[in-house]
């Protein structure tokens, strides 16, 4: 029998900071009214003052460990799935091993924005399937709050911090990752974009001096194209595994926008009770989302042995990923 991908560990962490809808209120022209009936979102953490991406991924890491049953230096591989690492070199992943003390563990980061956790999933799936990693730590971590624009209300008020991390190792059998499906239009790159910082335009007086190292985001644009994209990726993902939407126990969407989660649910005829919510409380965490979802979800013996778990992601590139798991 073929090997799969199990998660066989789960964790999560966020912040202690709370800065709730009035918080901003204060800080910019917007209103606790507008970003809950725009976003579905009441409240997000921010990273306190010298906390990193690392230091969340450390937290979240560790909580998965534990979960599986595993100390750092059984770990063969680190994948983090980020946009706002530590620093653009080393990886963040690199930086994670060295706190974990996981030194038998190859590590690096990948960036897909939103659908990172996604992609670093179905880079994970064919590691272990090939036989080339045993016991595998897959982080997905943000530390939005440093790049966001304080004064710009159609961006700050939308994202969170945090970490979500599982633990993957080979199994036989049917339960584990079923498939992953990755895909990227790179046309509309414009649409959600950090543009400063990188080669195209390094860093410098004129670049801070015009905002160009915070998140923009064409959100009307890129909400509808969300909305289109991500129905027909869960058609097909179920599809190609010949499961239907009713036999699904839950689903775990990206959590950028409570508007996006219930109309893909409702397209699908899928019970709101069968999808997993916490953007009200996190805000739009990127690559973290959906792995701090999944890791409450567990948490709360949501789900259970043999269930279809789908998961599915929409962001920056822009990407979609979406991933069928057997529990
Ligand atoms: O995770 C990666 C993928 N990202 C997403 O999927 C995000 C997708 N987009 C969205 O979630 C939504 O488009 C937003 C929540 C970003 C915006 O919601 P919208 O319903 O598309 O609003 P809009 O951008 O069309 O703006 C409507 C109005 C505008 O005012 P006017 O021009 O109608 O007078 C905005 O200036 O709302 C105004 N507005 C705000 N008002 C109060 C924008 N942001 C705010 C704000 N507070 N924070």
């Amino acid at each position: 029998m073929p090997l799969k991908s199990r998660i066989t560990g789960t964790g999560s962490y966020v912040p202690e900071k709370v800065l709730d809808n009035f918080e901003l209120e204060k800080k910019v022209d917007t209103s606790d009214e507008w970003i809950t009936e725009r976003t579905g979102i009441k409240e997000r953490r921010i990273a306190g003052p010298g906390q990193n991406n690392s230091d969340l991924c450390l937290e979240a890491s560790k909580r998965a460990l534990q979960a599986a049953g595993l100390k750092p230096r059984e770990l063969d591989l680190i994948i983090v799935a980020t946009m706002s690492g530590d620093m653009p070199m080393p990886s963040t992943a690199a930086v994670l091993q060295h706190k974990l003390g996981a030194k038998n563990a190859a590590a690096f980061d990948i960036n897909a924005a939103c659908s990172g956790f996604l992609y670093g999933l179905s880079v994970a799936d064919k590691f272990i399937k090939s036989g080339a990693s045993q016991k595998l730590l897959l982080v997905g971590a943000e530390v939005n709050s440093r790049f966001l624009d304080w004064k710009d209300r159609a961006t700050c008020v939308l994202f969170g911090d945090g970490a979500g991390a599982v633990v993957l190792e080979p199994v036989k059998g049917n339960r584990g990752i079923l498939s992953t499906h990755l895909h990227t239009d790179g046309s509309l790159w414009d649409f959600i974009c950090l543009p400063g910082g990188g080669s195209q335009h390094p860093p410098s007086s004129k670049t801070v001096k015009d905002g160009m190292h915070f998140i923009k985001m064409k959100g009307n644009e890129t909400f509808k194209v969300a909305v289109r994209t991500l129905e027909r990726l869960a058609v097909d993902t179920l599809k190609a595994n010949k499961v239907d939407p009713s036999e699904l126990a839950m689903l775990i969407p990206h959590q950028a926008n409570l508007r996006i989660i219930t109309a893909t649910a409702s397209r699908l005829n899928i019970p709101m009770d069968k999808v997993a919510v916490n953007v009200d409380k996190y805000g739009n965490t990127s690559s973290a989302s959906i792995p701090i979802t999944l890791d409450e979800v567990v948490r709360a013996g949501r789900i259970k042995k043999g269930d279809y778990i789908l998961l599915e992601a929409f962001g920056s590139g822009l990407t979609w990923a979406s991933a069928l798991i057997r529990w």
